[in-house]
């Protein structure tokens, strides 16, 4: 199923929320390809999201430095374990051997994984981001 960003979404930062946007429309049209089962699109649009993430997480790291984030250690540690996860699924998509079922399970575990970073963790950002007091 398709993610569509909405505002009730902002961390806070006009420029993760972009980030967010753009990582959802490439976990969508990842989800595309696999419901098409064109492997070609598939693989382009993991590629796409494979690159994408790194210069987010990037971002997101740098920002969360810059305000201080108390739970930074914690957060970096998720992105390591996503980008670890996503090197695996690149590992499976390279091999022709793979059963495709295991790429839908791949898709929807990405969906998922992702839509609950942004919502649980990335938005423990937001009320130091609006210059709140954080909420512990
Ligand atoms: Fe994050």
């Amino acid at each position: 199923m398709a993610i569509q960003w909405r505002d009730a979404m902002s961390v806070g930062s006009e420029a993760i929320d972009e980030d967010h946007k753009k990582l959802f429309m490439l976990v969508n049209l990842y989800e595309d390809a696999i419901a098409k089962h064109n492997l070609f699109e598939l693989r382009m649009a993991f590629q796409g999201l494979f690159e994408y993430t790194a210069g987010h997480f990037e971002r997101e790291e740098k920002l969360q430095e810059a305000i201080a984030f108390p739970q930074a250690r914690e957060h970096l540690q998720e992105h390591r374990e996503l980008v670890r996860q996503l090197e695996a699924f690149n590992a499976s998509l390279s091999d022709p051997e793979k059963p495709r079922l295991s790429l839908e399970e791949a898709g929807r575990f990405l969906h998922d994984w992702i839509v609950s970073h942004v919502f649980r963790e990335d938005m423990k950002m937001r009320p130091l981001l609006l210059g709140r007091p954080v909420v512990r």
